[in-house]
């Protein structure tokens, strides 16, 4: 598995600094906010994990999947809702909890779906931000790193469902996906 990684963009020290980085942020602003985070499914897990630990005040934690690639390695432009949230978030608090935002069709439909729900306010946290592939006017309000315009895989992120369990964010070598595409 290792082995399928051209290079390691991110190891597991520098994302726990980031998300440390990103939770006394994220305490600060929602200090007596009670926030809904919400996770969305299923690249978005690990760095919910590690960034939940690191809010420091009270807050819920609830859980969206919504996939748009399926096993495609391009965004389909469609956004399917494949389990909703268990929680009403009508005036209440939301930050959202992303692995990667790339074209922002994804975000831009679960923001647009949170406000329609008059959640009191909706914001992002990011670990990675790829600008360069965005479609939609999407942006974030807390983000890990800016990445390059590379097949990032791992810490979440996955290839055909694979790679998500890797410790650290990784290039994936173009040969990987070539032989299947
Ligand atoms: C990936 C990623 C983001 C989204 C970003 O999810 O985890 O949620 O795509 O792409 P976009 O900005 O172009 O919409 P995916 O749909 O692959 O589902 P997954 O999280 O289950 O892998
Ligand atoms: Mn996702
Ligand atoms: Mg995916």
């Amino acid at each position: 598995m290792n082995n399928d990684i051209k290079e390691v963009l991110y190891s597991q020290e520098d994302i726990k600094a980031v998300a440390e980085k990103l939770g006394q942020e994220i305490t600060k602003d929602y200090e007596g906010k009670n926030p809904i985070v919400i996770c969305v499914l299923k690249g978005a897990i690990l760095f919910m994990a590690d960034i939940a630990r690191e809010i420091k005040t009270y807050c819920e934690l609830d859980f969206m999947d919504v996939s748009s690639y399926g096993d495609a390695t391009e965004s389909s432009g469609e956004v399917k809702i494949i389990k909703d949230l268990d929680t009403s978030v009508k005036d209440r608090h939301v930050l959202i909890i992303e692995d990667i935002i790339d074209t922002g069709r994804t975000l831009e439909r679960l923001v647009d779906l949170l406000e329609h729900r008059n959640a009191a306010s909706v914001k992002i946290c990011t670990l990675l931000d790829k600008p360069e592939r965005r479609v939609k006017g999407v942006s974030p309000d807390y983000v890990g790193f800016e990445v390059p315009n590379e097949f990032v895989v791992g810490y979440g992120l996955d290839y055909m469902g694979k790679y998500r369990n890797l410790p650290y964010v990784g290039i994936l070598k173009p040969a990987v996906y070539e032989n299947n595409d």
